[in-house]
C-alpha cells in the first residue's frame, strides 16, 4: 500500500505544533511554546494565544515539512488539526489554517479530538517504525487516563475510536491543581514541573492536605477543595513563619503532590478493579511527574495490569500526537471532504462520534 502522508496541526492552548507522519511514524515534529507570554500572567490568556498562534503557526508548519524530508506538500494525503477541546480563540488559528492547506492542496481534514491525541501517544512510533515507549500494539479493551493542564478525564476505549468518557473533573484539572498551589508559593508558571522538582527534596507527609472526592462511587475528580485548602494553609503559613516561610516549600511542595497524585490514582484502580481493561495509558502533561509514574507502576502492578506511559516530549501538547490519532481515523476512513464545513469544538468530549461518519 502506498504510504499516507499527513501533515498534523495543534493550537487547542499554549503550544503551537505542527507534525508530519508517515502512517504511523513521526518523521518531523515541531512544537513553539507560548509560555514566556502567558507566564507574567499566571496563566493561558486566550486572547494572547490567538495573537501567538497567528504568529508561530505559519513557521511550524513550513519548519515541520522541510525537517520531513518530503518534496512537494502535493505527496501529503490529509491535513490533521486539533478542533477541539481548547479554547475557542486558539483552536480556530490551527482550524483556518487547516482548511485554508486542505483546500489549497485539494485534500481531506481529519479533525481530531484533543483528548484522543493524548490518550493515544504512547503508540507513536518513530521514523524507523521502532515505539518510543515498550508498548506492543494496543489491546482492548484498555483505560486511558488523560491529565493536563486543562484536562483530567478516565476514558475507556472498546477500540480506536470508540470512546466513553467515565469521569473527568468537575472543576479545576490537575494541571491546573499544580498551577493554582505553584501562584500561592510564588513558584512561576507554569508549575507543575517546578513543583515536582522541588519535591523531590520534601517529605510528602509534612502537611495534611485532603483527597477530595476519594470515597465518591464514580469516577470524577475535583481538585478545588484541595485548592481552597492550600490557600488558607499557605496564608496562615506565611503569617506564622514569616521570613522563614520559603524554608518549608519543599515539604509543602512534596505534600501537595501526593496529594494531586493520589487523588489521580485512587479513581483509577477504583476503574482497573471495577472494568478489567487489557491495559492502562496514560497521557497529557502531568504525566511527566515522576511521583506519578512511581506510584502508578506500583499500583498497578498490584492490581496486575500493564501500565505505560509516553515518552515525555509526548505527554505535553504536539501534534506528533494528533498525528497518531489522525492516522487511526485515515484507516477507518473517517476523512472529511467537505473542508468548509469543519467548526471548531471547545467543549467537545471525547465520546462525541462528530466527523466520524
Ligand atoms: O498537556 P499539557 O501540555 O496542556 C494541556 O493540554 O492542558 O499540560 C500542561 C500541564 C501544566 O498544568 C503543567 O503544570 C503540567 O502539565 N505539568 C506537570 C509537570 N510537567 C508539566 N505537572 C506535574 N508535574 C510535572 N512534572
Ligand atoms: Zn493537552
Amino acid at each position: 500500500m502506498k504510504p499516507v502522508y499527513i501533515l498534523a496541526i495543534e493550537t487547542s492552548f499554549d503550544e503551537t505544533a505542527a507534525a508530519v507522519l508517515c502512517n504511523d511514524r513521526l518523521i518531523s515534529n515541531v512544537v513553539s511554546t507560548q509560555i514566556d507570554v502567558h507566564k507574567e500572567w499566571g496563566g493561558v490568556v486566550p486572547s494572547l494565544a490567538r495573537r501567538e498562534h497567528e504568529k508561530l503557526i505559519g513557521g511550524c508548519i513550513a519548519s515541520a515539512f522541510k525537517k520531513s524530508g518530503l518534496k512537494s506538500m502535493s505527496q501529503l494525503s490529509a491535513i490533521a488539526v486539533t478542533y477541539g477541546p481548547g479554547l475557542a480563540p486558539a483552536l480556530e488559528v490551527g482550524v483556518r489554517e487547516a482548511k485554508k492547506l486542505a483546500l489549497e492542496l485539494n485534500i481531506p481534514i481529519i479533525p481530531v479530538n484533543h483528548m484522543e491525541g493524548h490518550a493515544l501517544a504512547g503508540f507513536l512510533r518513530n521514523k524507523h517504525g521502532k515505539r518510543y515507549i515498550d508498548i506492543p500494539d494496543a489491546k482492548f479493551p484498555l483505560l486511558a487516563v488523560c491529565v493536563s493542564g486543562a484536562h483530567s478525564e478516565i476514558v475507556w476505549a472498546e477500540k480506536f475510536g470508540h470512546y466513553q468518557l467515565l469521569g473527568q473533573t468537575l472543576d479545576d484539572a490537575a494541571g491546573e491543581a499544580f498551577d493554582k498551589v505553584g501562584r500561592m508559593l510564588d513558584l512561576g508558571y507554569p508549575a507543575g514541573a517546578i513543583i515536582s522538582e522541588l519535591a523531590k527534596r520534601g517529605n510528602p507527609k509534612a502537611y495534611d492536605i485532603p483527597r477530595p472526592m476519594k470515597n465518591s462511587q464514580d469516577y470524577n475528580f475535583s481538585f478545588s477543595g484541595l485548592k481552597t485548602a492550600c490557600l488558607y494553609q499557605v496564608q496562615t503559613l506565611r503569617k506564622e513563619l514569616g521570613k522563614k516561610f520559603p524554608n518549608i516549600i519543599p515539604d509543602y511542595c512534596a505534600s501537595v503532590q501526593e496529594a494531586i497524585v493520589d487523588s489521580i490514582l485512587i479513581k483509577t484502580s477504583r476503574a482497573v478493579k471495577k472494568l478489567n481493561p487489557k491495559m492502562v495509558i496514560f497521557g497529557g502533561g502531568v504525566v511527566s511527574n515522576s511521583r506519578l509514574r512511581v506510584k502508578a507502576r506500583a499500583e498497578m502492578k498490584k492490581l496486575g495490569v500493564p501500565l505505560y506511559f509516553p515518552a515525555k516530549q509526548f505527554c505535553t501538547d504536539n501534534a506528533a500526537m494528533i498525528g497518531y490519532a489522525a492516522y487511526q481515523k485515515f484507516l477507518r476512513g473517517e476523512v472529511l471532504h467537505d473542508v468548509e464545513s469543519l467548526q471548531r469544538d471547545p467543549a467537545v468530549n471525547i465520546d462525541s462520534r462528530k466527523y466520524c461518519d
